[in-house]
């Protein structure tokens, strides 16, 4: 049942010793399905003490970190784990020059030590529920999609309003794209504070040279509380709050794992696209990607240059940067996997099975010949929608700006509210801006950045200011930008602020451009051969998927990650990346020392580790004269999973999972059984950090640990 499509079997590589592949992100509250494999790869729990909307399980002990990562309850008293780099944004937010926490580490002694971090959320989930048919009766094969999108809004605004009640959120969403739709009702605190970190040169050991690769040795957790009102209900951040009394804590194993050893992964993963068609990954692997990596390459260039000449300039972009750099290796990685693992070829296998069961059922007519000409008829568009998100969007200079013209433009069309509320996020945007960020950098991205786009993108695409310019006119106009935008620095942003005119807003030049930038992305995404495509795209995907699991009445399928909770099951499991080459299934910290580097910061470590290490002190946390530091399994996770627990088969948390492994980046689109690892850290790595070099014993007391 393990993988998307059995009759792929051919492609498979044949490894002698590896165990079976583990593919799947269940959904908890059908996990019944799973269930029995589940014991025979060695779950000792019942189906309800993993999910129940009666009594406590392990799903109230997860948590999604907010919105972008995932987190778990090790306390009584509302203590979470998560990831290093999910709280990343939140150290470095609390650090400056004299109170460097992201470089030095920090462990609260006490609840009061605890800092509090202003938008940061921990949510619950209360309950799932499958709705399907309520909506799928409403539907009919006739509706246009957009027929088809109202009516299931119109449905599940219903669903919704009836799910919700004080405190509880509801909200519906689709799954195997478009087919089935589930409702979820979640409980979401607004008070998480920061409560411990290991250094960054533990925390993010290996940088980004080690980043998305095994074997690894990186301490990936940092640690947070959440806090309640009185009532332990959600309230907003107050010095009055206490902390969660949670309804579920995970126990924590220090026994350590083998191979073969049970190993299941609850949490909140982002997005995959395992359905998605062989002309799907030739456009992501010729076009998109390629120039995603080119973009973000040029935005790291020059935050690093600024950062490494300025300690306070470094920790107020560290967060920014290194989101960059994630996902620009990311793309690096999955683009030379996704030809390496032959995925197109793959993909072609299933889709050649497809249209032998499409044959001669009409409802399934040109699916696949349309998903292929929309692939076709949007290639034009791929490198204006690359900049319109890595551009006009993510650089923060301009995605303030841009965040003032979908405010005019919503006054212009009458809807004041909305434009009350985007002049409102403008501001606050505004007030960071200024605050942490380096006009030099923004500048210098800006105008590189711009370079790049009036290269790449075609004049006949471009609108307004885009076509008067070009690569070598560049420099001028954005020396005209530094001398003349309100948005140069903050004297002039607040001085017009105070006078504001949208009019004479409109006339400046850096809001020109990104008006331009904008105009020109919504031109070309309105195209009607590109409306066309997006229709088609929509309705092709959905038949696809239809097809593909009713051809194989008797296989478990799983649907795409959407930021929904799920489970995966599988075991500690080693791997062999390529011809002759075997990996161990764990990392050790002798390993760590010996990459050591005094000349890298990617390799620093830490005096007081290297102390402790030095004198052996593993204590209870070492086994046969060794501290192991991260593991394997063969879960199936993806970002958004970051900070996830690993539990064992008794729901004993063993670790928390932090990456994925180069060999298998390709993953998210096509799950390699063989090769593809979740890799872990091993949670008695975390508290020997905590207790034996750092002192952290008080966070050590709180855990309910099982020896
Ligand atoms: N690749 C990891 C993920 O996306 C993040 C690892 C962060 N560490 C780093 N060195 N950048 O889940």
């Amino acid at each position: 049942m393990k993988k998307v499509v059995v009759i792929l079997s051919i492609f498979t590589y044949a490894f002698s010793n590896v165990a079976r592949a583990d593919e799947g992100m269940w959904l908890p509250f059908l996990i019944g399905r799973n269930y029995e494999d589940m014991k025979k790869h060695g779950l000792k729990l019942t189906q309800e003490q993993i999910y129940s909307i009666n009594n406590s399980s392990l799903k109230d002990a997860v948590i999604s970190f907010g919105g972008f990562c995932t987190g778990e309850v090790i306390s009584s008293q509302g203590l979470v784990l998560t990831n290093h780099h999910c709280g990343y944004d939140a150290i470095a937010g609390a650090s400056t020059p004299e109170k460097n926490y992201l470089d030095n580490g920090f462990w609260a002694k006490n609840h009061s030590e605890e800092i509090k971090v202003p938008g940061l959320t921990a949510t619950f989930m209360i309950r799932m529920e499958d709705v399907t048919a309520q909506v799928v009766k409403e539907l009919n094969s006739k509706m246009t999609n957009e027929e088809r999108a109202k009516k299931i809004k119109e449905i599940t605004d219903i669903l919704v309003k009836d799910a919700s009640s004080t405190g509880y959120e509801a909200f519906v969403s689709d799954f195997y794209n478009g087919n089935e739709f589930y409702l979820f009702v979640k409980q979401t605190y607004k008070d998480v504070r920061l409560v411990g970190t290991p250094p960054q040169s533990a925390g993010k050991y290996g940088g980004d040279t080690d980043n998305w690769v095994w074997p690894r040795h990186t301490a990936d957790f940092s640690m947070f509380r959440i806090y309640a009102g009185k009532d332990n209900n959600p309230s907003v951040i107050s010095d009055d709050n206490v902390p969660l009394k949670p309804k579920h804590s995970l126990p924590v194993s220090i026994k350590g794992v083998k191979p073969g050893d049970y190993a299941m992964i609850m949490g909140f993963p982002g997005r995959t696209n395992r359905y998605l068609t062989s002309y799907g990954v030739e456009q992501a692997i010729t076009l998109e990607q390629p120039k995603i990596v080119d973009v973000r390459a040029k935005k790291l260039e020059i935050m690093k240059k600024y950062m490494d000449k300025d300690v306070a300039v470094r920790l107020n972009y560290s967060s920014k940067y290194a989101q960059v750099a994630n996902y620009w290796k990311y793309y690096i990685g999955q683009t030379q996997q996704l030809k390496y693992n032959k995925v197109a070829d793959k993909k072609r296998a299933v889709e050649t099975e497809f249209l032998k069961y499409a044959n001669g059922k009409s409802e399934f007519d040109g699916v696949l010949s349309d998903i292929e000409k929309a692939f076709k008829a949007t290639d034009e568009i791929i490198y204006i929608k690359v900049y319109h998100s890595e551009f006009t969007r993510q650089v923060d200079m301009n995605s303030l700006v841009y965040m003032y013209k979908l405010a005019l433009d919503a006054k212009a069309n009458g809807n004041e509210e909305r434009a009350k509320m985007l002049m409102e996020a403008a501001a606050a945007q505004a007030e960071t801006m200024y605050t942490e960020r380096n006009m030099d950098i923004e500048f210098e991205t800006v105008e590189e950045v711009l370079k790049m786009y009036l290269t790449d993108v075609s004049a006949a695409q471009r609108l307004g200011i885009l076509n008067s310019l070009s690569p070598a006119s560049v420099k001028v106009f954005m020396s005209r930008v530094k001398k003349h935008s309100i948005f140069a620095n903050k004297e002039r942003y607040e001085a017009f602020m105070k006078n504001f005119s949208a009019d004479e807003m409109k006339k400046d030049p850096l809001f020109i451009l990104v008006k331009d930038l904008d105009d020109s992305y919504q031109k070309a995404m309105s195209k009607a051969s590109v409306k066309e495509a997006n229709d088609k795209l929509a309705r092709g995907n959905r038949l696809f998927v239809k097809a593909v699991r009713e051809m194989q009445p008797n296989k478990k399928f799983y649907p795409n990650a959407n930021s929904t909770m799920r489970l995966t099951y599988g075991n500690v499991l080693a791997y062999e990346p390529r011809d002759a080459v075997k990996y161990d299934y764990y990392t050790t910290i002798d390993g760590m020392m010996a990459k050591e580097d005094d000349t890298n910061p990617e390799f620093f470590v830490d005096k007081r580790m290297k102390e402790v290490w030095q004198k052996k002190d593993y204590g209870q946390y070492g086994e046969n004269g060794k501290l192991v530091v991260n593991f394997l399994t063969n879960n199936d996770i993806t970002g958004g999973n970051s900070g996830s627990p690993c539990i064992n088969g008794n729901g004993e948390l063993i670790g928390t999972a932090f990456d994925g492994n180069w060999e298998a980046m390709s993953g998210d689109i096509y799950f390699e059984p063989n090769i593809q690892r979740t890799i872990v850290c091993d949670i008695r790595y975390v508290l020997w950090i905590m207790d034996k070099c750092y002192g952290a014993t008080n966070l050590v007391n709180e855990m309910k640990l099982v020896k």
